[in-house]
């Protein structure tokens, strides 16, 4: 609101001085906000020379790399990327930095500065609330900006196709409208600072093994439904400045070339207005990637083979093999972008920002996508009159662990638990310096509150058998780059939970982990938070659900599985723990298909460890049959969902559907809805369309089946209602 009337002030006086001073044009008419974004990205791209054309579309690299004698550029302020400036026009330059979890800074090239850490993706998704996704890329957003940055390499949404891929944590879950509605948000959220984000990685780069060289296989039809409708949604919602191509090649075509993905869906069947970046070393042509939709090759001096974005372009643009107006269409898309979400209006000021806010949106992240897995006999939450509580393990006395790789943050406070392995790249391995163990002694009042490391589990045993609870740490480090060989946490961790739970059955196991791990003393502990990797105030979010003074609400944005046999391909050759195995030529995602996660485990049949949507909360709740009704074509649903506890709580009403002909069940909508005790609301619940839809190959559109379909209201994938039927007329999207 307040930037419109800046804007329609500054078209005022930018009118009145035309006519005042009969002026013919002005100097710089891309610089009138007044203007849309496309008109001022045409106008400007006329003016720029060939040499300042090339200069947009290709990024340095952004820190120094002495293995590739490469100095940081001048001008830069040391991250991933930079793309100078053109002073003369007033086009600013670009300082892109990543930023999934928060503003990352990478070998810390900017000493000293930190961020603000978001707990994992995968909390933000397991919260199934639009509005935590959309506090969290503001926070970050907001940071950026008042560090200089007016580029963001956000918004992972490749889905979870394995729980051993290393970047799980980076990402939303294995659900296209769970992930493409929250990353949506989130790059909202960035957006609404005037920095631009991207989405990322397009397209089905689910596994860090191989993810350079791997071809994954899968049809057309079923990617459309599945990971390409997630980046369809998050795009339609999130209106993202960039799309990130990725390194993997998607049937037979490298992403960041391959004209089907960038050209015919994303530019021309989603009407994409913005640019597509290559991921860091995803570029491998000239014209060919040119011609396919490729608009910036990102720092091609360290990551590429060739600048392919310079002299290889320039010679096939001489040759005719590319031609000026594509040229100019890269660039205008670039500066439409910039335009559309405010770098030339709104340049980054550096300054303050309000950390203990940003903490504050960091916490709320992970207490409202934290998943209570386990509860026996309401051993959760602990009662603020305990004794003795014993804490054990992952380090809680000082942090909680982060992912590694590009998108790490030197958090606020720094690394908690320095000189652990790997300290280069994707580490160091990182601990956010929010200590679970200070916050439950802070929590517990004057309860005898002691640590033990649990490297010796005969130790820790001793401590938790003389304690009243017992609260075990474990943890799995992952990162960018490699996946993990198995589902088993590491370091012996299964034998000290079982030492603990053997000791005190009052166990409580918290889970740090990047994705589903096994826990094979699942039966022998009492709880199981899932609290994902937490993020900068972490302790503190944990031990508020510990003590119930928030009541947890997360619910699993994954299936979690009884073990590697239930996935569609049990094996991982080439994963980085079973050296040897040459890594594959291709990925075979067609066994699933478009049947990601639940829905794979619906078709096989499958019985889980947890279904995707589970999670519990300190309160109960009923949910009545849906009410569905037909208006213009389409289902509207409503639940009625009632507190039958004494607690106040949130529920997340879950809408499956299944279309004619089709017996797989599929997420169709959900709301979160908070409930005092005893209080009943009446929740509607919107569907998107899109998944009461099948992508229909002869049309090329989303179609409605006229036909019965049946939907189902629910706490998780495999508990619902029994099915109300409607019918709905045939309709193309
Ligand atoms: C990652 C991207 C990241 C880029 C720049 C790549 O290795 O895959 O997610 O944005 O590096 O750091």
């Amino acid at each position: 609101m307040k930037h419109q009337n800046k804007s329609a002030l500054r078209r005022a006086i930018f009118a009145s001085g035309l006519a005042a001073c009969a002026l013919a044009a002005p100097a710089r008419p891309w610089s009138d906000p007044g203007r849309s974004p496309d008109a001022r990205a045409r106008t400007l791209v006329r003016q720029l020379t060939d040499a300042e054309k090339f200069q947009l579309i290709h990024s340095l690299f952004g820190e120094p790399d002495a293995a590739h004698k490469w100095s940081m550029p001048a001008g830069a302020i040391g991250s991933a990327g930079y793309v100078p400036g053109i002073p003369r026009l007033g086009i600013p330059a670009q300082q892109q930095s990543d930023a999934g979890l928060g503003v990352a800074n990478p070998i810390n090239v900017r000493p000293g500065d930190v961020a603000t850490a978001l707990p994992s993706g995968l909390a933000t998704a397991a919260s199934w609330d639009p509005k935590i996704a959309f506090a969290g890329g503001a926070m970050i957003g907001g940071e950026a900006w008042h560090k200089g940055f007016n580029v963001l390499l956000a918004g992972g949404v490749d889905l979870q196709r394995d729980p051993r891929n290393g970047r799980n944590f980076e990402y939303a879950g294995e659900d296209p409208l769970l992930a493409g509605t929250l990353v949506g948000e989130t790059v909202r959220g960035i957006q609404s600072q005037h920095v631009l984000s991207t989405v990322k990685h397009y397209a089905l780069n689910d596994q860090e093994t191989a993810r350079t060289t791997i071809d994954v296989r899968i049809g057309e039809r079923a990617m459309r439904e599945s990971d390409l409708l997630a980046f369809e949604l998050a795009i339609a919602r999130g209106r993202p400045g960039s799309v990130m191509c990725s390194y993997n090649k998607v049937n037979g075509d490298w992403a960041c070339e391959n004209d089907f993905l960038l050209n015919q869906v994303l530019k021309k069947d989603w009407r994409y207005p913005g640019f597509v970046m290559s991921d860091w070393g995803a570029t491998h042509s000239a014209a060919k990637a040119a011609n396919a939709g490729l608009d910036q090759e990102s720092a091609a001096e360290v990551f590429d083979k060739e600048v392919y974005f310079d002299a290889p372009l320039k010679q096939a643009l001489a040759h005719g093999e590319v031609s000026h107006a594509r040229l100019d269409d890269m660039v205008t898309r670039i500066l439409r972008s910039m335009f559309a979400v405010g770098l030339f209006d709104h340049p980054p000021q550096k300054g303050p920002v309000d950390v203990n806010a940003n903490l504050a949106v960091a916490q709320h992240a992970l207490e409202a996508g934290a998943v209570l897995l386990r509860n026996e006999r309401t051993l959760l939450p602990l009662a603020s009159d305990l004794h003795s509580i014993a804490v054990i393990g992952a380090h809680a006395d000082k942090g909680v662990l982060a992912g590694g790789g590009s998108s790490m943050v030197i958090p606020r406070g720094g690394n908690a638990v320095t000189g652990l392995e790997p300290a280069t790249w994707p580490g160091p391995v990182t601990y956010d310096p929010s200590s679970p163990l200070k916050a439950i002694r802070a929590a517990a009042g004057h309860a005898r509150v002691e640590f033990a490391s649990g490297d010796d589990p005969a130790a820790a045993a001793a401590l938790a058998r003389q304690a009243q609870v017992a609260v075990v740490f474990v943890q799995q480090w992952a990162a960018e780059s490699f996946d993990a060989a198995d589902l088993t946490l590491p370091d012996k961790q299964d034998a000290l939970v079982a030492a603990v739970a053997k000791a005190n059955p009052r166990t409580v196991v918290v889970l740090e982990t990047n994705s589903p791990v096994a826990m094979p003393w699942l039966d022998r502990v009492g709880a199981v938070l899932e609290a994902w990797y937490p993020g900068n105030a972490g302790g503190q979010a944990i031990a508020n659900l510990l003590f119930g003074r928030v009541n947890p609400s997360g619910r699993l944005p994954i299936t979690w599985p009884r073990d590697l046999s239930q996935l569609p391909r049990p094996q991982l050759p080439g994963a980085v723990a079973a050296p040897g195995t040459p890594p594959p030529a291709t990925a075979d995602y067609a066994i699933e298909g478009a049947d990601v996660g639940y829905r794979w485990f619906q078709r096989q049949p499958l019985q889980p460890l947890f279904p995707f949507g589970f999670g519990l909360s300190y309160t109960s709740f009923a949910q009545g049959a849906p009410q569905v009704a037909v208006h213009g074509g389409l289902p509207r649903v409503s639940v009625e969902v009632r507190n039958t506890g004494s607690r106040a709580g949130a529920d997340v009403v879950q809408i499956y559907a299944q279309l004619p002909g089709n017996p797989i069940r599929r997420l169709a909508g959900f709301a979160k809805v908070t409930l005092a005790p005893g209080q009943t609301r009446t929740v509607e619940v919107p569907l998107e369309p899109r998944l009461l839809s099948e992508f229909d190959m002869a049309k090329r559109r989303w179609i409605i089946r006229g036909g019965s379909y049946a939907i189902y209201a629910g706490r998780s994938a495999t508990d619902l209602s029994a099915a109300v039927r409607v019918q709905l007329p045939a309709q193309t999207l």
